[in-house]
Parts: structure tokens; C-alpha cells; sequence
């Protein structure tokens, strides 16, 4: 594995999810209205984290400027080419946290804490047990980062297109200005490389770790369909919550968007809920690990 800046990484990763809490406060009731455990927070408590735009902005500028189609194309075959670990999931959550505490004890909540919450708080609004799976596993793609990433700029952050022109809706759109691709006839055209409601499926998001925990466990799990939209399409902000991409999406993408909408306020909001004891949850979870995944995952 890579010696990486975890605390940097961490602080990063912090500062993306809590513009995304702001800029949903502001969105809150059109979204999260089904949601039933988060409704007694005060929302306002958020703007505290105004202060992390500045640090975000000089991170989305990087990633905006290097998430190209060349370097999606290439991080891609990278990927099939090698396992980069061999461990199971509870193992993997350990890894994680591991990883990142070690260098950052002042993190708010550890990696291992909040897809516990996520879990938690989805299992106690009575959701199935596939959608519990999901949240417990939603941020495991983040190892990337110890593994072959090169920097934080392909492991966190709002995702977007990648092979057509970049949506106005995209967090600091601006920055765009800096990607080559902006300046390719092809790639800023409207509906770039793409067809018309081609579908989500058949397009190129850009690489970081919601896409990366997909393609490990699109075969090397039995979780349906919608938690697969759930890990895939989480940090998907330009089309989940601001509606961008709509002459790309097909009808199984309206199915998506209704997953990830039902995700979204469990991976937001569950930060601040009640600490958890990893201890005493780890019987619980290792059962329902044990019913979705494989004893060992490719990583
Ligand atoms: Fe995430
Ligand atoms: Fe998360």
C-alpha cells in the first residue's frame, strides 16, 4: 500500500460532505421528506461548515482539471489488470478505519463509526436488509486511496460525466476550465461520445469511490439492483439531487434516482447520530455480511 497523507485525506474527505450537507439544507424538503429518523435535527446546524468551502474549491479545482476521459479510460484497464488486496468486508472496514485514524485522531467520526451509523440508521427505520448491506459498505471504495490513486482528486468528491460537455450544475462548474477536455470539440459537445438517453449505465462517470467500490461488487455480491445504484451513484450530486443529465437517463435510470434519494439523507445525516460501538454491532453485521458478500472480496 501507498504512504499516504490519511489526515489530509480525511479532512478532505470531511470538508466535501459537509458542502453537500449545506447545499442540501437548502434542498431538504424536496428530498428527504420520507426519511424519518434525521427530521427532529436542526438542519442550520450545518452552516457551520461554510468554512469548508475554501478548502473544497482548491480540491474540486484539481479534480475538475484532471478527471479527463483519458485518465478515466486508463484508471479503468488499471483496475482489471491487478487484485489489490484479498479481504472480507468486516476486514476491510477495519483497514479503512485503521488507515485513516491512525494519522487522524481529531477526525470527527472514523470511517468504521459512520457506515456503522449509515447501517444503524437505516436498520432502524425498518428499511430491508439488502439496504443496511449497502450503507454498511457504501464508502469501502475510499481504500482506493492506500491503494493505487493518485491523490484524493480520484478517491472523494462529487462525481459527474465524464465524455461530455460538463454540466453547469457540477460544484464549481468554473474550475472546469483548466480540463483539456473542455476545449475538445467532441467532449464539450452536449451529448459528447454518448447517444441520447443512453442511459447511465452506458456512460462514464468519473472514476473515484463510488465507482470503484461497484465494479468489485457487481460480481462478487448478491445485493439487488438498487443497492448497487446506492454505492454506484451516491456521490452523484449533479444528477441525484440538482437534476442535471437528463438527456442522458433512460427508464431504469428513474428507478436509480429513486434508490439513491432514499440513500442519500442516511449517508448525510447519520454523522450525528448517537456514537456506536463497533463491538457489540460486529455479531450483527458479520450475519448480514455473510448473507450478501463472500467470505473473500477481490479488492
Ligand atoms: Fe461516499
Ligand atoms: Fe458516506
Amino acid at each position: 500500500m501507498h504512504v499516504v497523507d490519511a489526515r489530509a485525506f480525511d479532512a478532505v474527505s470531511d470538508a466535501v460532505d459537509q458542502v453537500n450537507k449545506i447545499k442540501g439544507a437548502k434542498a431538504a424538503a424536496a428530498w428527504d421528506e420520507s426519511s424519518k429518523f434525521d427530521t427532529e435535527k436542526d438542519k442550520s446546524a450545518f452552516r457551520q461548515y461554510e468554512a469548508a468551502c475554501e478548502r473544497v474549491k482548491n480540491f474540486y479545482r484539481e479534480q475538475h482539471e484532471k478527471q479527463t476521459v483519458a485518465y478515466n479510460i486508463q484508471v479503468r484497464q488499471n483496475f482489471k489488470k491487478t487484485v489489490r488486496a484479498r479481504m472480507g468486508i468486516w476486514e476491510a472496514m477495519e483497514t479503512l478505519d485503521k488507515l485513516v485514524d491512525d494519522s487522524d485522531p481529531d477526525t470527527s467520526v472514523t470511517q468504521i463509526e459512520h457506515l456503522l451509523q449509515t447501517a444503524e440508521a437505516i436498520r432502524r427505520d425498518g428499511k430491508p436488509e439488502w439496504m443496511q448491506a449497502a450503507g454498511l459498505v457504501h464508502d469501502l471504495g475510499k481504500l482506493l486511496f492506500f491503494f493505487d490513486a493518485q491523490g484524493q482528486w480520484d478517491v472523494v468528491g462529487d462525481t459527474f460525466v465524464v465524455g461530455c460537455k460538463y454540466s453547469d450544475k457540477i460544484i464549481y462548474h468554473e474550475t472546469f476550465a483548466g480540463n483539456p477536455d473542455s476545449k475538445d470539440s467532441i467532449y464539450s459537445s452536449e451529448y459528447g461520445v454518448y447517444a441520447p438517453h443512453c442511459g447511465l449505465e452506458n456512460v462514464m462517470l468519473s472514476w473515484g469511490h463510488d465507482e470503484y467500490l461497484y465494479h468489485v461488487l457487481k460480481n462478487q455480491s448478491s445485493l439487488p439492483v438498487d443497492a448497487l445504484y446506492m454505492i454506484r451513484y451516491h456521490s452523484f450530486y449533479p444528477w441525484h439531487r440538482e437534476g442535471a443529465y437528463s438527456h442522458l437517463t433512460n427508464a431504469d435510470d428513474e428507478r436509480a434516482l429513486v434508490a439513491v434519494k432514499a440513500f442519500n439523507p442516511y449517508d448525510l445525516y447519520s454523522k450525528s447520530d448517537d456514537p456506536v460501538d463497533p463491538v457489540k454491532l460486529k455479531p450483527y453485521y458479520e450475519e448480514l455480511i455473510a448473507k450478501f458478500f463472500p467470505e473473500v472480496i477481490e479488492w
